[in-house]
This record gives C-alpha cells, sequence and structure tokens, in this order.
C-alpha cells in the first residue's frame, strides 16, 4: 500500500501534563514520520470550525471550550496506511475502552479530555493538515 498522511493533535491535556515528549516517542517508534508540527492555540472559531461536523453533539460546547484553553501541537504524520494504523495506535474514543498500550490508554483522562486528535479518512486528513499548515510548512 502507498505511503499516505494523516494529521493529529496533541490535545490541551496532554500538553498540560507534560507529556508531548511521550506521545511524539510513541509515534515515531510506531513507524510514523513527522512532515509538520507546531504548537499553537485554537481560537474560540478555529474551534468550531474544526470541530464543526459535531456541532449538533450535546458535547459541542465542552469540546470547543476544552480545545481552546490551551496550546495544542499540531502534527502531519505519513505512513502507509496511516488514517488507519494511527486511530488503531491512539485507541478508543473513550479511554476506558481504549486497548492496553494505545496512547489514549496511556495518557487520557476521560472521553472529553482524551489527549490526541486522529483524522477518521483520507480526505478529513487533507482538510485538517491545510486548516493548521501551509505548503511550505510540510516537508
Ligand atoms: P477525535 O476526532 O478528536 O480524533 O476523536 P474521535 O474521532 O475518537 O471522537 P469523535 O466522536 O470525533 O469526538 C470528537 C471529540 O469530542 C470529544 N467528546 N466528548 N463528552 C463526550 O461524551 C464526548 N464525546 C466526544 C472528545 O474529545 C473526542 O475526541
Ligand atoms: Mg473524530
Amino acid at each position: 500500500m502507498a505511503k499516505n498522511r494523516t494529521f493529529t493533535m496533541l490535545k490541551p491535556d496532554a500538553v498540560e501534563k507534560g507529556n508531548i515528549g511521550g506521545i511524539l516517542e510513541q509515534i515515531s517508534a510506531s513507524g510514523f514520520r513527522i512532515v509538520a508540527l507546531k504548537m499553537t492555540q485554537m481560537t474560540l472559531h478555529d474551534a468550531q470550525t474544526f470541530y464543526a461536523v459535531h456541532n449538533e453533539r450535546p458535547f459541542f460546547g465542552e469540546l470547543v471550550e476544552f480545545m481552546t484553553r490551551g496550546p495544542i501541537v499540531a502534527v502531519v504524520l505519513e505512513k502507509e496506511n496511516a488514517v488507519e494504523d494511527f486511530r488503531i495506535l491512539i485507541g478508543a474514543t473513550n479511554p476506558a475502552e481504549a486497548a492496553e498500550g494505545t496512547i489514549r490508554n496511556k495518557f487520557a483522562t476521560s472521553i472529553a479530555e482524551n489527549a490526541v486528535h486522529g483524522s477518521d479518512s483520507d480526505e478529513n486528513a487533507e482538510i485538517e493538515s491545510a486548516f493548521h499548515f501551509s505548503g511550505r510548512e510540510l516537508f
């Protein structure tokens, strides 16, 4: 299978708890190459736009508040089968259901504060990457 790309954010809870290094180490050790990386803080408008697909959900307000409360680390990753393999690496949305050894199993606190985002399709990976990075920031 050809190499493709996915997009991730280390969420505010992961940054606050000092887990940037630990999470990036696990991602690199799992065979993903870092294509782009930056620390940034999403505005209210950014978070509402990024998670617009969830705007009717009961947790939307809480999600936007959480995602804007501090810096995140935005990262584009490359690997064969990147989108699917990264979703396996991070584990289930709810850390109580995340498989042993997955990033959310090790680093997440709750279903809301679950340490990392992972794109759910090649199309969304491209949209989410372009949301945070210009072409000259992708290597
Ligand atoms: P993500 O998009 O961040 O990778 O997470 P996901 O696909 O595993 O889960 P999704 O259904 O897309 O939900 C997006 C994020 O919303 C927060 N959430 N809170 N309080 C709740 O019940 C609840 N449910 C979801 C989480 O931060 C989740 O990752
Ligand atoms: Mg999602």
